[in-house]
């Protein structure tokens, strides 16, 4: 039986991206596919696009390919090719070359496994690569998202959780971030999967999953924050991002919902007033119904 490797949500984080490529080496599987953000919300996204190019693994589209090429492109509101609060974004989509650009254009948005077509690889969900399945999800619309194709192996990623909800017509499997996951845990995560057949040739009868943990240097993608400039030319979102990646939580949402609920400039200066506020990790929904309830 093909077993099959899925990586995703890289996010400009190579010494990630290096610790799960060895320990690919070791697992041997079958086939690699990759699901999406390759770029975005770290200073790396060019050497992690070329060496997904070397590699040579099917890759899907997420919303950072999207992201980067729209600002690239100037396709995006006026003030974010002006404003501090989006030179974060700038520059990474600066800091890609023209062959990078080139290649994440021409990533589709979904296909199937070569070896397993019963796999459906999408970044966010079927219909989106912006809209993400993750625990807060409902069993009612996880079983929408698997109704909407044809395959009984729906794997996503998106949120940077790792999800897996066995369904009645299916599985869905989110497989979680190699480069910056926001379920607390800092390592480098992504999964396998073996379909379970009675014998070659028969009907899929369901899928052994493996979700896997690689620790990393993470000390070394900080460092990069430093060297490479992103630190300092990024503002408040390089700063916020560098937190994330150290809590392995989301930090930038909450921080920037925080700002304009507070109606307070999404500045630097602000930060020690927003963590008097917002603990990373602590639950988000609670935390957005008090913003919006003043
Ligand atoms: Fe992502
Ligand atoms: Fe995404």
């Amino acid at each position: 039986m093909p077993r099959i490797a899925v990586i995703s949500d890289i996010h400009g984080n190579m010494a990630a991206l290096d610790a799960v490529l060895e320990d690919l080496a070791d697992q041997r599987p079958d086939e690699v596919l990759v699901g999406g953000d390759l770029v975005g919300r770290g200073p790396e996204g060019s050497a992690v696009v070329r060496r997904i190019v070397e590699l040579g693994w099917p890759t899907v589209r997420g919303n950072h390919e999207d992201y980067l090429l729209a600002f690239r492109r100037h396709e995006v509101p006026a003030e974010w090719l002006r404003d501090p609060e989006w030179s974060a974004s700038r520059w990474m989509a600066a800091e890609l070359g023209a062959d990078d650009v080139g290649f994440i254009d021409s990533l589709p948005f979904t296909f199937t496994s070569r070896l397993a077509p019963e796999l459906r690889l999408v970044h966010g969900t079927p219909n989106s690569n912006r809209e993400g399945i993750g625990p807060w999800s409902s069993e009612r619309r996880v079983a929408e998202h698997l109704a909407s194709i044809a395959e009984p192996l729906l794997v996503c990623a998106h949120t940077h959780r790792p999800l897996h909800r066995e369904l009645p017509d299916g599985t869905v499997v989110n497989v979680g971030s190699v480069g910056l996951p926001f379920n607390g845990d800092r390592r480098a995560q992504y999964a396998i999967f073996e379909p379970r057949r009675a014998r070659e040739g028969a009907p899929v009868e369901g899928w052994s999953v493996e979700l896997r943990q690689v620790g990393y240097d993470l000390e070394a993608t900080l460092r990069i924050y430093e060297r490479s400039g992103f630190l300092e030319r990024g503002g408040i979102t390089a700063r916020l991002l560098r937190i994330e990646l150290e809590k392995a939580s989301p930090v930038l949402v909450p921080f920037m919902t925080w700002a304009e609920a507070r109606g307070v400039a999404p500045a630097p200066e602000a930060l020690d007033r927003f963590f008097e506020d917002f603990e990373p990790g602590q639950p988000l929904a609670p935390f957005f119904d008090r913003l919006r309830n003043g």
